[in-house]
């Protein structure tokens, strides 16, 4: 696992949108694991930059997202599926057929998330998968566990994750369950680039890099990935 620190995350973004702009150059038809939450939202609007100038396109990728809530309309605000149209693919060249975001409101998740798993595999795998990190250690929605999770899954979001959330949602509405990549589907990506900025973030980082891996911090499970790299600034880095 390669550990990268930098000043800002204003450098992250241009960081991470170098990464993936050479992927995007050099394999046009590239299939890209994409995130939700503040984390990635500058490389998002990086590539836009870069697409809009002409330096990049989508017009051939197929996108597979980390996770989705469940019971949350598809065009509510706060749906992934409302934050990657408004956040990068409405800006983008990409096609809408080839976005993939698992339904929330499938009346059986079981096949929803078999069926999401079945695509990846028949698109060819994830070439780069991008990851958040949530305050508990947490990426996509696989929350501290005592075992790590397989495929795709139905999980009962923690009261961490509801409280990080929950700032987005009026009252009490947060939905209290999401569909998720498991943990081996997001280690089976050929790369992996997960973004931390923040003082939050510090303790999921130390965990993360210095401690052992364990299904308890998440994101521990990176150090056996052949291809992974944390872009983190000080702030998140600050108790290493
Ligand atoms: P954030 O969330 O990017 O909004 O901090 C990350 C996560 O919870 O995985």
């Amino acid at each position: 696992m390669e550990v990268r620190i930098f000043n800002s995350a204003d450098e992250i973004a241009t960081a991470c949108a170098d990464i993936f702009s050479e992927l995007l150059v050099t394999k046009p038809e590239c299939v890209l694991g994409l995130a939700t939450g503040a984390s990635p939202v500058k490389t998002y609007t990086e590539l836009i930059k870069r697409c809009k100038n002409g330096e990049i396109s989508f017009s051939k990728v197929k996108t597979f997202n980390l996770d989705e809530y469940c019971d949350l309309p598809r065009d509510d605000k706060n749906s992934y599926y409302t934050f990657m149209h408004e956040n990068l693919f409405n800006s983008v060249d990409i096609k809408e057929e080839n976005v993939n975001i698992l339904d929330g409101n499938a009346a059986d998740a079981e096949k929803e998330a078999k069926e999401f798993d079945e695509k990846i595999e028949n698109a060819g795998g994830i070439d780069i998968q991008l990851l958040g990190i949530g305050t508990n250690g947490h990426i996509g929605f696989n929350e501290p566990a005592d075992s790590f999770s397989d495929g795709t899954f139905k999980v009962k979001l923690t009261d961490s994750t509801i409280k990080s959330n929950s700032i987005y949602f009026d009252d009490d509405s947060m939905p209290r369950y999401a569909l998720t990549m498991g943990i081996n589907s997001i280690m089976k990506a050929k790369k992996i680039v997960l973004i931390a900025t923040g003082e939050s973030k510090a303790d999921a980082i130390k965990a993360t890099i210095d401690g052992e891996v364990t299904p308890q911090v998440p994101a521990s499970v990176l150090k056996n990935h052949p291809d992974a790299i944390l872009l983190i600034d000080k702030a998140a880095a600050k108790l290493l």
